[in-house]
């Protein structure tokens, strides 16, 4: 798998007229009365004839509990290009979104996205079960999160990033030390910052677009996130800005379940592995981050 994606310039393409989600209060560049002709993001049961097959996979899905019967239930914090994003038809897009699509088909299942969560409410929702099946929303692996929820197997691989106004003179990370930095909260990004950078002034935002709004506006002077989210903040919406390090810290992404549905997450692997092997998971690669 590609380690370090850039975005192709057919996803810049679909994503640049409908990033940064609605309910940031920044202003959007929306220009249609409705003459959209996009498709609704939620329909996804199979088109199969074979009934057989249909019958297997509803025997497979009905040993799982979910919310309502027949849809898989996700939580997600749509402020995360190129993976989970809002565009302006209100309709949730990306990466994770094509690949939990591509999963629902292969259970049988329809696709059914909450509107946006918060990024650290996500998490608590899923553990405490009744409103979600599952989190998807760049959930980064890691021990302290294993022990409230299950993870699946990986879907992305990523580093953190870095970025800065152009005109800062600021280089390398190590010239953070004592500044302020934007990160999400309950992210690995504020705790890489946390960590990493001496005697920074690590400052959470609830979204994405917050913590970019705050470097445009010099509140900060750095932004630390996820590496394929921080290049398309800065190529898509704000260009007096640049990435000037990646972190390698080999993050890997993966759906959470509930500790309570243990089935629901083999189903998930299960499903993973199809989508992996059919070519539909190097397809949906392709078409996020090229080549
Ligand atoms: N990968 C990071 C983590 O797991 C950041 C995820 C943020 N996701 C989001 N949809 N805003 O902490």
């Amino acid at each position: 798998m590609k380690k370090w994606p850039l975005l192709a310039a057919g996803a810049l393409m679909v994503a640049a007229l409908c990033m940064f989600g609605c309910s940031s209060g920044q202003p959007q560049t929306a220009t249609d009365g409705g003459s959209s002709s996009s498709s609704s993001s939620s329909s996804s049961s199979s088109s199969s004839n074979d009934t057989t097959a249909q019958d297997n996979k509803d025997a497979a899905t009905d040993e799982i509990a979910l919310i309502t019967p027949g849809k898989l239930t996700i939580a997600a914090s749509q402020d995360f290009p190129p993976f989970e994003n809002l565009n302006t038809n209100g309709e949730v897009e990306g990466f994770e979104v094509d690949v939990m699509k591509a999963i629902c088909e292969e259970m049988g299942l329809e696709c059914n996205y909450l509107p946006t969560i918060k990024f650290d409410s996500i998490l608590p929702l899923i553990s405490a079960g009744g409103k979600a099946d599952v989190g998807v929303s760049g959930f980064t692996v890691t021990p302290d999160r294993a022990k409230e929820i299950d993870f699946t197997d990986v879907i992305m691989d990523v580093n953190q990033g870095c970025a800065v106004k152009k005109d800062s003179g600021i280089t390398s990370v190590d010239q953070l030390a004592g500044k302020k930095i934007a990160c999400q909260s309950g992210t690995t990004g504020y705790e890489w910052a946390m960590e990493n950078v001496e005697g920074a002034d690590v400052q959470a935002f609830d979204e994405m677009t917050g913590a970019f709004a705050a470097l445009d506006s010099g509140q900060v002077e750095a932004v630390i996130a996820d590496l394929p989210v921080v290049q398309y903040y800065v190529l898509n919406a704000y260009q007096d800005c640049e990435v000037i390090a990646e972190m390698p810290t080999g993050e890997q992404y993966a759906i959470i379940v509930s500790k309570d549905n243990p089935a629901l997450t083999a189903a998930l692997n299960d499903a993973i592995a199809k989508i992996k092997a059919n070519g539909t998971y190097d397809q949906l690669t392709q078409k996020w981050f090229g080549a």
